[in-house]
This record gives structure tokens, sequence and C-alpha cells, in this order.
């Protein structure tokens, strides 16, 4: 079946009518914006009070309509691993990436979501992720040099930022991209920076409005590539991959396909590996017996400092991974997750209406007593094989679950253990006395100030 041939959803759900979800407790806040501005300032000690006020299932406004939040594993498992189909990720997500990254693989639904989810995979398999791991590996030590050359204070979120976005160009877009690279990295950034603006229209001056403009620049860019590349054939980067990526019958991705989806792990990979390499590096500098621990792991490699990372000397660093997933618990890059229900369900006694926009919420489930003793406390203990096996299996969702589960999260270790190699390798790193960063939570976390740490090297 050709991909194009994929009937379109059938499914255009209008909100279900207020008064349908009254028998829901919850409290809307102010006519038209709801609780937007409270979620906002406060999102992780606003859903903590409503949780404790109304229970696990509550009722909200945000952006504009009324919403459910659902919370905790059950939720979770409900929602995401969606085993009934009732959840539709295109109506969920659509209102806030649908006009930047439309038909990204996270906004397909169902079978035609299936088809295309299976078709990227191939780029995700372990070939081609040994050649993005070898331009991960080049970028990341030569960034490190340049940084031990410089010891002393570096804002950790801009720094780690400009490293994410160098190694996507080269990763993602090939090592050989040349001088549009500069032009497609800030087209790129409009586009991002777009999807989590809060004036979601295009109106002149904008964060949207360049974002759009960013989107048009993007498209322009890949359509003019992909006749280029396929003519060219090989190449080892992400992108080369889509162009070479056929579907179950053999038909290579439409241009427009590989233009969308492109444009949507970009924006993916980005804010999500910024964020978390982030609090990864942040949590390391304020707990110096970890990074100790990382680096003594680290030294097992036994790996010469000019000796490139394989693949097999990442598994061999077990407890970086548990300090990366502890770092992702609690702050985990996509802190909710939206989606509208295409059918009646219940869930804890409640009915509810098809058309009901609900959201899930790691950052809510990663910080329950209950599940998580001591919550605020980073312990990568949390994360031995035992522990993991006595937990709910979605009790700790930051690459979330089920049939939309991050097709990326291999790469998300990859380029976080490759990091941990080559920083713990040449650097330590520390906080100033005293200093506590100041995180804002949502859209997506990130320090306040930049997170100012002090490098020495080692
Ligand atoms: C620590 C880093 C990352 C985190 C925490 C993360 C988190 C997530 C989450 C929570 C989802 C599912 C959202 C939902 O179901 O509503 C998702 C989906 C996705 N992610 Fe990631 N992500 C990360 C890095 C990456 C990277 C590096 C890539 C690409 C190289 C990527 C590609 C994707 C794609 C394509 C999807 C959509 C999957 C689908 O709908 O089938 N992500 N990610």
């Amino acid at each position: 079946m050709s991909m194009q041939n994929v009937a379109s959803p059938a499914y255009a759900f209008t909100p279900p009518k207020r008064n349908s979800l009254t028998h829901i407790p919850g409290d809307e806040g102010w006519p038209i914006i709801g609780k937007t501005l409270q979620v906002l300032a406060d999102p992780k000690g606003q859903i903590e009070r409503s949780a404790a006020k109304y229970g696990p299932v509550y009722r909200s406004h945000m952006f504009g309509e009324t919403n459910l939040v659902l919370l905790g594993p059950e939720a979770n498992e409900l929602v995401l691993f969606d085993q009934a189909r009732q959840f539709s990720s295109t109506l969920g997500w659509g209102p806030i990436l649908g006009l930047l990254f439309p038909r990204g693989l996270m906004l397909l639904d169902f079978d035609e979501h299936r088809l295309h989810r299976r078709a990227l995979s191939v780029a995700f398999k372990s070939g081609p992720m040994k050649s993005y791991l070898s331009e991960l590996d080049k970028g990341i030590a030569a960034r490190v040099a340049q940084w031990k050359a410089r010891p002393g204070e570096m804002l950790l979120y801009p720094a780690m930022k400009q490293l994410t976005l160098d190694l996507a160009a080269t990763s993602f877009l090939g090592a050989d991209i040349g001088p549009e690279v500069d032009q497609i990295t800030r087209a790129f950034i409009d586009m991002v920076a777009a999807a989590v603006a809060p004036i979601r229209k295009p109106l002149p001056g904008t964060q949207m409005a360049r974002g759009v403009n960013g989107r048009k620049r993007i498209v322009g860019y890949f359509s003019e590539q992909i006749p280029i590349r396929r003519a060219k054939g090989g190449g080892e980067d992400l992108f080369s991959q889509l162009c070479q990526a056929t579907h179950e019958d053999g038909a290579l991705l439409s241009t427009q396909d590989i233009i969308d989806h492109m444009s949507f792990l970009m924006m993916a990979a980005h804010d999500t590996l910024t964020s978390s390499l982030t609090s990864f590096v942040g949590e390391l500098a304020a707990h110096p017996e970890w990074q100790q621990k990382l680096r003594d792991e680290v030294g097992a490699l036994a790996i010469a400092a000019d000796q490139p990372t394989t693949l097999d000397r990442l598994e061999a660093m077990p407890l970086s991974e548990m300090a990366f997933k502890e770092a992702l618990r609690l702050k985990p890059p996509v802190p909710s997750m939206p989606r509208r229900a295409v059918c009646d369900f219940t869930f804890k006694g409640f009915a509810i209406p098809a058309g009901t926009l609900v959201g899930v919420n790691p950052l809510f489930t990663h910080h329950m007593k209950e599940i998580w003793p001591d919550p605020d406390q980073f312990d990568p203990m949390r994360f031995t094989d035992e522990a993991q096996r006595n937990r709910h299996r979605f009790a700790w969702v930051p690459f979330g679950g089920g049939a939309h589960m991050c097709l990326g999260l291999h790469f998300a270790y990859m380029q976080a253990k490759c990091f941990a190699r080559h920083f713990l390798q040449n650097l330590s790193v520390s906080l100033e006395p005293g200093y506590r960063p100041d995180w804002q939570m949502w859209p997506i976390p990130k320090p306040r100030d930049g997170l100012r740490v002090v490098l020495k090297p080692v």
C-alpha cells in the first residue's frame, strides 16, 4: 500500500460540551485563560496542589479549552499504551505543534502512524547508529577540548544548546553540509523557539511568524537537497538514510514525507537533549561523589583520550546510564503529554466522553512519594535492574510509552554516554558554594539563569 493512499483520520472531534465534564472534580480558573498562567508559573506545585485537593483525575482549563489531567502510572499506561486505540496524538499535539511540524511522526495516528514509524525505523538500526556515533564522538571530543583549553566559569545551558545543534548538523545532515549550515541552523532555531512560544498565531513580529518563516526555508532546503542526495546515493547521516528509506511496498518516501519527518526529528531531538544533558551535568556538579563514580567507570573503559568511542564501550557504562535516567526522572524534558479521546472511556470510575482533551504528566508521576521515596533527592541507585523490576512499568516515562514511545531514545542514551565519556575523562565540574540553580519546568525544563558551573581540567 502506498502511503499517500492511507486515509486521513476520520475523527475531527469538537470538544465535548462544557457541562458534560462537570461531574469530574476540578476548577477551571479564570474565564478564557483558565489555569494557563498558574501552570506556566509553577507547573509542579500547581499539579501537586490540585492532585491533593481533587485526586488523580481532575478538570482544568488550559489554552482556551477544558481538559482533564490524569495522574499516576495507571493513567500513563491507559493513555500512552492505549491498547484500545482510544486516544489521538494528532488531535492532542496538533494544536501545539501542527503549524510548524505538520505530519511529524508524533502527529500521526494509529495505522498511518504505524506505517510511517516502520519506514523511519531503518534510520535507527545499529548500522546507521554507528555512523551517528562516530560523528557525535568527533564533535563532542573537539568541543570538550575547547572547554578544557578555557577552564573556569561557564553557562552550561547555552553551551549544551550550541553543542547539540552542532552535533545535529553533522549526524542528521552530514559532515559535508557546507556553507548553508548556518542558515539551516538559524531557520531551525526559529522553528523550535516558536513551538513553545506563548502566542500561537503567526502575527507579524511574533516568534510564531519567525517560526513559520523558518519552516519555509527548511522546506526549501530539503526539497532542493532530496534529489541531489538520491542521485548521489550512500551517505550515512540521518537525512541520507531517509532519502533511501522505503515503505513496505518498496516505494521511496515522498519528498513531502521526508521534509515533514526530518523537521520533526530535528525538533524532537534538540530541546530534549539540551535539557536532559544540562540537568545530567548539573546533577553531577551538585553531587561530586557520583561524578567521581562515573569518572571511575569511564577510567575502567581504559580508552586512550584520542581513541574513538564505540557502541560496545557505551554498553560498559551502566552507572552513567543510571545517573542519566535519574536526571530524566527529576526533570523530564517532556513534562506532560496531550491526547484527545476518540471514544467514550472510563477511568477510576469516571465516565469521560469522546472528544475530551486529556493530559498525562511524567513530571508529577516522577515525584510521587509513594513510588519514589525522598523524590527530590538525586539517587541513580533507583535504576538498578532490581529496583526497576519492582516498579510499575509506567512509573518512569520520560520517553513516553506504547506506539509513540520515543524513537530516538537510544540516540539520546548514546549522546549522553558519549558526552559523559569525553567530559569526565577531561574535566571536573562543580557549582559555586551556596548556588542553587533555578529551573523553569514547563514547557521544557530549562535553567532560568543558564546554570553557572565551574570547569577544571582533570
Ligand atoms: C532525552 C532526550 C529525549 C526525550 C526525553 C524524548 C522524549 C520523547 C517523548 C516523551 C516522546 C513521546 C511523546 C508522546 O507520546 O506524546 C517522544 C517521541 C519522539 N521522539 Fe523523543 N525524546 C528525546 C530525544 C529524541 C531524539 C534524540 C530523537 C531523534 C533522534 C527523538 C525522536 C522522537 C520521535 C521521532 C518521536 C515520535 C515517535 C512516535 O510518535 O512514534 N527523540 N520523545
